[in-house]
């Protein structure tokens, strides 16, 4: 049974109580919320106002996705904020290990996430120190994007990579996951499944939450 994590990105910001609300009542596992700088992506999202604000909202983990550059100057405030597992992109790091010790030793879970393109390989050598790989199956920057297939092969061969190691890394997939596809990428060896459009342009959020969750 995957962990659910709906992205904020795709909720109603004019009315973020009644989102929230939603989901604490759902089936949903974590709140996965979406910090863009427009400058690691071509989008801006939001930042520790409405963090703060969505944390006092639930009681639920709070998972931030970091799509910005420099993530050691904020990762404090995002603690401050709420944040229990602080997510930062491998290509937006310079000194990574340095990063994820900055993480933890601030008492959050550490999670690396990768683009696309980057090789699973390069993952290696601090699997052993984080708590969490997102593997992005859209390039970041924006809600109700195409899954790309090729995400399922990075998915199994970062699984076999988790196991052979025996390690307790979870993986999360984020990014243009369906109703249509979500027991695919669970089959390869997701964890958890990130999904804003999915979850919010439904008719029924709770509904397409409890099925999602229902894959087995
Ligand atoms: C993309 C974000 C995702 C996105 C997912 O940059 O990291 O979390 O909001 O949205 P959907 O599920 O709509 O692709
Ligand atoms: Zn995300």
């Amino acid at each position: 049974m995957p962990l659910i994590a709906p992205s904020l990105l795709s909720a109603n910001f004019l009315n973020l109580q009644q989102d929230c609300d939603m989901l604490n009542a759902s089936e949903a596992d974590w709140f996965h919320l979406d910090v863009m700088d427009g400058r690691f992506v071509p989008n801006i999202s939001f930042g520790f106002p409405v963090i703060e604000h969505i944390r006092k909202a639930t009681s639920k983990v709070c998972d931030v996705h970091l799509m910005i550059l420099e993530p050691e100057k904020y990762a404090e405030a995002f603690k401050k904020a709420g944040a229990d597992i602080l997510t930062v992109h491998i290509e937006a790091c310079h000194h990574l290990h340095r990063n994820i010790q900055q993480i933890k030793s601030l008492g959050m879970k550490a999670g690396v996430a990768l683009n696309p393109h980057t090789t699973i390989d390069s993952i290696k050598d601090v699997l052993g120190d984080i708590d969490l790989v997102c593997l992005m199956s859209v390039n970041p920057g924006f809600g109700g994007q195409q899954f790309i297939e090729r995400t399922l092969e990075r998915t199994r061969a970062l699984r076999k990579m988790i196991d052979d190691h025996q390690l307790q890394v979870q993986i999360e997939i984020d990014g243009g996951v369906t109703l249509e596809n979500a027991r695919s990428i669970v089959e390869a060896g997701a964890h958890v499944l990130v999904a804003g459009n999915t979850v919010f342009r439904s008719n029924d959020p709770a509904g397409t939450i409890k099925k999602l969750k229902s894959i087995s």
